[in-house]
């Protein structure tokens, strides 16, 4: 993320704590904003121009998948006291929206960092600041349901199958766990594409991150012992002409996580930032007219 790092030094975050801001919460890099907690490899910003960026993407997952969530909890969701938890909420695009789809079901965000709104917000919503790598600071059987979705940018891949553990301790015993990935090298790529998501994937390694998650996660699932009814749902994000206006977005969308993600990119392909941005626009219209597409996964599971 390159070396011009400013204000105050990293810090371990204690847990847990609710998401008021403070400076150390936060370090700045050539004007954007990142988290500050050590070991965290998560590349991204989380400053306002990324926030904006979750929420399209969240939208646009909706209508690819025509839906907020796949686990049979609907009905769970509308009882009284119902409790639910999103792991690496971000900027609390799907909880906002679930919360007062589900005015009756209380709505817990956990994130690293404080970035969700803390003072207008639903009352059925808290954030709480901790680390998914950690023991969660929730007693054991605590939630009826858990989504988590788009951390493989952010975990270790090897601490998969110790976070699915861990969500399943504080899962209550027939509450559903969820998770939903998506594939971030896409298919059928145009050759300066293909160049810059061999990047994309170098850059993932060298953190130790895993971009094939998607497909690894109902195997682990399956593995985690107390876990039953494994359900494994693919989609695809199109990019191609025939998607029209929703292909545009999910283009946009992904010239801007790129764009957003250019520091850490710069690190392991040696061009100039110029042109870097001229190889994103190249890429806009690649992935178009290379009807390129991003495979996208959802598995879910009930505890025993
Ligand atoms: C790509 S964003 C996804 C946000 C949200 N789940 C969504 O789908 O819109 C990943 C989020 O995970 C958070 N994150 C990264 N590492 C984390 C960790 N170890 N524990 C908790 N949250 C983490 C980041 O701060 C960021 O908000």
């Amino acid at each position: 993320m390159g070396n011009k790092i400013s204000k105050t030094p990293k810090k371990s975050i204690s847990l847990p704590s609710t998401n008021t801001q403070e400076d150390s919460d936060f370090r700045y890099i050539e004007g954007r904003r990142y988290h500050n907690v050590e070991n965290v490899k998560y590349p991204l910003p989380n400053d306002d121009e990324e926030l904006d960026r979750l929420h399209q993407q969240h939208f646009l997952l909706r209508y690819v998948w025509q839906r907020n969530f796949g686990a049979p909890v609907k009905h769970i969701l509308n009882q009284d006291g119902t409790k639910v938890l999103d792991v690496g909420c971000g900027a609390g695009s799907w909880i906002f929206e679930m919360a007062s789809n589900y005015p009756n079901t209380q709505f817990t965000g956990l994130d690293i960092s404080p970035i969700q709104p803390s003072e207008i917000k639903p009352k059925n919503v808290n954030f709480v600041i901790a680390n998914v790598l950690n023991t969660l600071p929730f007693e054991n059987d605590t939630f009826d349901y858990i989504f988590q979705r788009l951390l493989f940018i952010a975990l270790p891949k090897d601490s998969w199958p110790v976070v699915i553990n861990e969500l399943t301790r504080v899962l209550k015993p027939g509450g559903y766990l969820e998770l939903m990935e998506i594939n971030p090298i896409p298919f059928q790529l145009g050759p300066v594409s293909s160049q810059l998501f061999i990047a994309v994937e170098k850059m993932l390694q060298l953190r130790d991150l895993d971009p094939q998650i998607p497909y690894k996660l109902r195997s682990y699932f399956e593995q985690q012992g107390n876990l039953e009814n494994v359900t494994e749902e693919k989609n695809r994000l199109l990019f191609g002409p025939e998607t029209g206006k929703l292909g545009q977005a999910a283009i946009e969308n992904t010239r801007l996580g790129l764009f957003h993600a250019k520091p850490s990119l710069l690190e392991v392909i040696k061009i100039s930032s110029e042109e870097y941005d001229n190889n994103l626009d190249i890429i806009a219209k690649e992935l178009h007219e290379f009807d390129s597409y991003s495979d996208s996964y959802c598995v879910y599971a009930r505890k025993k």
